[in-house]
């Protein structure tokens, strides 16, 4: 089915309109040019938040800051005591960003943490303890983040990577650069056995990856089978 504007309107009334300071960062962030195409649709936000609170999530980390839309709708799904880690390499929107959490009366739950996003999440504890994890930066990076990322999560945690498609280039055979790099990781995640995971084509293409309980490792499987 091709979204036309007029279905696109009616998938957004589907969902609660954008409160207050949400359609304030919504307006800022339009503001600053063609740049904002980079925050996600707030139907996406809306998915985000449940996908939040369906795992109870008390540690959320998030790849990709920018305006921070994502990360006041993961805010809004975090458990109570929970807490936002989000990463950007630049500071350059951090202010409107932190406005905007602090309208939203969201700001205590969250850690911004400038710089490169790697080096950050290799300095996070080892033990597993991610219960969500929001993929939404450089497309090169993501295999990076994703290896980084998947033996720190939780049993039955969310690992979220945004714009898996890449506006379609993603299914081009001859797909280069950001798109290349997108298709490979589409296909490591779909090799990887730690991990359940459907591609969603909402907004730009999200994969949606559960980490399994150790249980359900063909490995641990065979071994349970054989024990009394
Ligand atoms: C698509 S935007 C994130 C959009 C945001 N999630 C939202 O919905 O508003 C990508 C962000 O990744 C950041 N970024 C790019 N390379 C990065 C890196 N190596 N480490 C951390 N952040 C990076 C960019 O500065 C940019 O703000």
């Amino acid at each position: 089915m091709r979204l036309t504007s007029r279905i696109v309107d009616y998938v957004l009334a589907q969902v609660a309109p954008p409160t207050a300071a949400e359609q304030r960062l919504i307006d800022d962030t339009t503001a600053l040019g063609g740049i904002a195409e980079m925050q996600i649709p707030h139907e996406q936000g809306a998915l985000l938040t449940l996908l939040a609170k369906l795992v109870d999530a008390r540690t959320i980390v998030e790849v990709g800051t920018f305006t921070g839309y994502s990360t006041l709708a993961l805010a809004k799904g975090v458990a109570p005591g929970g807490v936002v880690l989000t990463h950007d390499i630049s500071s350059d929107w951090s202010e409107l960003a932190t406005r905007a959490w602090k309208e939203a009366g969201v700001a205590d739950r969250i850690q911004q943490r400038i710089g490169p996003a790697a080096p950050a999440l290799a300095g996070l504890p080892e033990e597993p303890f991610i219960d969500l994890a929001f993929i939404d930066a450089d497309k090169v990076g993501y295999l990076e983040y994703w290896e980084l990322l998947v033996p720190r999560m939780a049993e039955n945690g969310l690992i979220l990577v945004d714009n898996v498609l890449y506006a379609g280039e993603a299914a081009d055979e001859d797909a280069t650069g950001n798109a290349k790099a997108i298709q490979e990781v589409n296909a490591h995640i779909r090799a990887d056995e730690r991990v359940e995971s459907v591609l969603l084509a909402i907004s730009d293409g999200l994969t949606i990856a559960r980490k399994k309980r150790a249980r359900e490792f063909p490995g641990d499987r065979a071994r349970a089978e054989v024990t009394p």
